[in-house]
């Protein structure tokens, strides 16, 4: 069903973000029928350009995010015809007079999205002229891009700047990791199942294991990551938000409060974190010396930089169903693998009736986010052969891709997903002020600890698993890290 008439503003319209992944996002939409003949989406940013140069700049990002799954570039011409430019000052008065006439042009008025695809220091400059020229108006929504602060009291300071112009229910906090399918994916497993939720729980469940490893390093964003460093940058947000969708209660229903009610009760149950209990790590060089890769101090160009570009650690659920379940999370740059995987690990049945021989045999849930999207369930079954009862483990295996089709191969960009969502008005899948908040409480002391104890991150090898001190926290606890596959 196509969404109703919008027009969206992006501001940061010539940014990397608006070219690589919110415009071809609009444009895939746009291209599959989601989008209405009047929709608008009009480019705001500093750059002093016309729209022509604007529309170029459009098509090129565009295309270079085709690829054989999605549309071609026929369409570009006709989706190019909804996008316009305006060239303004977020701090100064200059082109918002432009802008207001703009959308004036179309009455009755659609619903209006503004885009802050800009540094969190231009939200509340925005947020105050969108007001002060009456541009907005109750049914009119804001969406804000991660990073949501640096701590507890930027966050909250960010937070009572927009909610000075607007509600709660107008603004959409984007952790675009909540756009994935297999992201969405762990709600349906766990509440569209009979199966696995009796047995979700302290005491069949031996531990549970977050990765999200990266290839990728952090060359293009060396200011900002340094400042960030793997804590700030993915496990605040985007681990916290896999953690709550595993440990979280079955909220009532599939609504947007419902569901953030049950995952802020999640993270406010979390307990602090040990030093002991975290391993921080930074990219050196690959194994046997120096290659032709720059090391992380080398590329953000800091030699004495302590931020961290790996973190593994681990952390308890204070709650009923979650006491004495460990939960282990490791997120790391310039590791071995592009994979994000949850590995529920299942206690080992109460009493062998084989005997001590046959060894200990526990299932084991693999949830594979990306890539190679799709659901391992490892089974215990007899070794075939004449001899005694010997065990041995066997997966049920299954990919997405072939169990669902062309759908399965070709999952939609988070960012289609969420696009969407903000023009219908459904936050399900955006962060509540109070849960932004809620991860930052947790996150500050973590920081606040190895910053007062001087903590040195660990050296680990590119193309690694990561630090050996983060396969030690697993050993101390008569465990190993599954996961990341080269
Ligand atoms: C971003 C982080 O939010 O997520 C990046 O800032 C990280 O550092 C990225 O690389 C990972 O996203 P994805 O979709 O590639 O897993």
């Amino acid at each position: 069903i196509p969404v109703d008439p919008f027009d969206l503003v992006i501001f940061g319209g010539t940014g990397d973000l608006a070219q690589r992944k919110i415009l071809p996002a609009l444009y895939r939409r746009f291209c599959g029928g989601h989008f209405p003949e009047e929709v608008r989406i009009i480019g705001a940013a500093r750059a002093d350009i016309s729209t022509e140069d604007y529309r170029q700049m459009v098509a090129e990002g565009v295309k270079a995010t085709l690829n054989e799954h999605g549309p071609g570039a026929a369409g570009i011409p006709e989706f190019l015809r909804r996008v316009t430019y305006v060239s303004l000052d977020a701090r100064e008065d200059r082109g918002w007079e432009p802008l207001a006439a703009q959308l004036a042009e179309v009455e009755p008025r659609p619903i209006r999205v503004f885009y802050f695809s800009v540094g969190p220091g231009l939200f509340g400059p925005l947020a105050e002229r969108l007001h002060r020229h009456g541009l907005s108006d109750e049914d009119s929504r804001i969406v804000v891009e991660k990073p949501f602060g640096h701590d507890l009291q930027s966050a909250k300071a960010l937070n009572a700047t927009l909610a000075a112009h607007f509600t709660e229910n107008q603004i959409y906090r984007i952790d675009h990791y909540l756009g994935k399918e297999t992201v969405q994916n762990l709600m349906a497993i766990r509440f569209g199942n009979m199966l696995f939720e009796p047995l979700w729980n302290s005491q069949y469940v031996d531990h549970i294991q977050i990765t999200v490893a990266e290839t990728v390093g952090v060359a293009g964003r060396e200011e900002y990551y340094d400042r960030a460093g793997a804590m700030r940058d993915m496990m605040q947000n985007h681990l916290m938000q896999l953690l709550c969708l595993i440990a979280m209660e079955p909220p009532a229903k599939f609504d947007p409060d419902a569901v953030r009610d049950e995952k802020v009760k999640v993270i406010r149950a979390l307990d602090p974190v040990e030093p002991y209990h975290i391993v921080r790590g930074q990219y050196n060089a690959a194994a046997g010396g120096k290659g032709p890769d720059l090391t992380y101090r080398e590329t953000v160009g800091n030699p004495r930089s302590s931020t961290e570009s790996y973190i593994a650690l681990k952390t308890h659920i204070s709650n009923w169903r979650w006491a004495g379940t460990p939960f282990y999370l490791r997120t790391g740059k310039r590791l071995v693998a592009r994979s994000s995987v949850i590995n529920v690990l299942f206690k080992d049945a109460p009493h062998s009736i084989f005997g001590e021989e046959a060894g200990r045999h526990a299932n084991h849930l693999k949830i594979r986010l990306q890539p190679n999207e799709g659901i391992t369930l490892s089974v215990t079954i007899k070794e075939p052969g004449p001899g005694g009862m010997r065990l041995v483990d066997v997966p049920l295996d299954m990919s997405f891709a072939t169990a669902l089709g062309a759908d399965g191969k070709n999952p939609p960009d988070a960012y289609e997903r969420l696009i969407t969502d903000m023009i219908r008005g459904n936050q399900t899948l955006f962060m509540r002020g109070d849960e932004v908040a809620a991860a930052w409480a947790w996150t500050d002391p973590i920081i606040a600890g190895w910053q007062a104890r001087g903590d040195v991150p660990k050296p680990y090898d590119m193309g690694s698993t990561g630090p050996g001190d983060a396969d030690l926290l697993m050993r101390r606890d008569g465990r190993e890290w599954r996961g990341i596959n080269p």
